[in-house]
C-alpha cells in the first residue's frame, strides 16, 4: 500500500482486480486460440484505461455516444472508423506489423479511405485525369523491381489521388468523373511505368463527422500533406501500400494520419517525378485490402 493510500483504496483495487479475472475467465472457453489471445488483451487494456483515467459513468457513456456517431456516419462511401483509426495513428501502426517489408523495399503507408476499386486500364504514360483540371501537369515514373535490382514486370500499379481541389472523385459525385484521377497502370519488361497527373494538393480529412469535432476538441488539425497513393501488385511480391508525398507541402510534420515516410517524400517542383519502387517478395500469395 502507497503511504497515502487508504484503506477503501486498498479495497477497491482488489475488487477491480476480481473483476478483471472474472472476466477474463469467461473468454478461457473461447476455441479460436487467436481470438482468445486479442479478446483477453483487450479487455486487460481497457480495464487498465478506465482505472487509470479514473474514467466516470457519464465520461464512458460520451465514449458510447461517440461511438455510435461514429458509425451512425458511415455509408457506402464514408467510413468514419476508418477515420478514427487513422488518426489514433492504429492504421499506420497496423500497416507496419502486417507489412514486413525485405531490406531496402519501399516503405508502406496508409490506404485510407478513398480507395475505389475497380480503376479503368491506362497506357503508359497516360493521363488518370478527366478534363480540365488547373492543376501543375506531373510526371510520374519509376520503375518496379525487387530488392535485388530485378525488374518487376507487369506489376499493376492502381493510383489514385484527389483533383487539384483537394477531393476525390468519390467525395465530389456530383462534381468529379467517378474515374477522375485514379488509374491502372502495369509495368513493361524492364519494369517501367509512367503516368501523369496533377500536382496532388494538401487536404483536409472529413471534418463533418464525430472525429473531425474530436480532432478540433483536441486542438489538432485535418491536413493531410498532398500525396498520391500507389498500391503495387505483382504475383511473387508482397502488395505495396504506399504513397508518394509532395516535398513542398507544408503538412509533411502535421500529417493528420501519421502517414509520411521521409523515404516517400519527393520534389514535384521541375513537375517530373521519379518514383522507383521496390517490392517485397512474398512467401504465399500477394496480400491486398479485398
Ligand atoms: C487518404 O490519404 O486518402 C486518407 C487517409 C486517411 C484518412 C483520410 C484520407
Ligand atoms: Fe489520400
Amino acid at each position: 500500500m502507497s503511504p497515502n493510500a487508504t484503506r477503501a483504496d486498498d479495497h477497491r483495487a482488489v475488487v477491480r482486480k476480481e473483476l478483471l479475472d472474472s472476466v477474463l475467465q469467461r473468454y478461457e472457453a473461447t476455441t479460436d486460440a487467436r481470438l482468445r489471445e486479442i479478446m483477453e488483451a483487450a479487455v486487460r487494456h481497457l480495464h487498465a484505461f478506465a482505472s487509470e483515467v479514473g474514467l466516470t459513468r457519464d465520461e464512458w457513456f460520451a465514449g458510447i455516444q461517440f461511438l455510435t456517431a461514429t458509425g451512425q456516419k458511415c455509408d457506402d462511401v464514408r467510413q468514419e472508423f476508418i477515420l478514427l483509426s487513422d488518426t489514433l495513428g492504429v492504421s499506420t501502426l497496423v500497416e507496419s506489423i502486417t507489412y514486413e517489408a525485405a531490406e531496402g523495399a519501399t516503405e508502406n503507408t496508409v490506404l485510407g479511405p478513398f480507395h475505389v476499386p475497380g480503376s479503368r486500364d491506362l497506357a503508359a504514360g497516360e493521363s488518370i485525369v478527366i478534363g480540365d483540371d488547373p492543376g501543375q501537369p506531373v510526371l510520374i515514373r519509376g520503375t518496379v523491381t525487387d530488392p535485388d535490382g530485378a525488374p518487376v514486370a507487369d506489376a499493376v500499379l492502381d493510383v489514385w489521388q484527389t483533383s487539384s481541389t483537394g477531393f476525390y472523385a468519390v467525395q465530389q459525385p456530383d462534381e468529379q468523373d467517378p474515374q477522375n484521377c485514379r488509374g491502372l497502370f502495369r509495368t513493361d519488361a524492364s519494369g517501367a511505368y509512367e503516368f501523369r497527373t496533377v500536382r496532388p494538393a494538401d487536404y483536409p480529412i472529413p471534418g463533418d463527422g464525430p472525429v473531425g469535432s474530436l480532432l478540433a476538441a483536441c486542438g489538432r488539425g485535418l491536413m493531410r500533406a498532398g500525396h498520391t497513393h500507389v498500391m503495387v501488385s505483382a504475383p511473387g511480391f508482397k502488395t505495396l501500400i504506399t504513397h508518394v508525398f509532395d516535398a513542398d507541402s507544408a503538412h509533411l510534420h502535421d500529417d493528420a494520419v501519421f502517414g509520411v515516410r521521409e523515404s516517400l517524400v519527393r520534389d514535384f517542383n521541375s513537375g517530373v517525378v521519379t518514383f522507383d519502387i521496390v517490392l517485397s517478395p512474398s512467401d504465399g500469395p500477394s496480400e491486398g485490402p479485398s
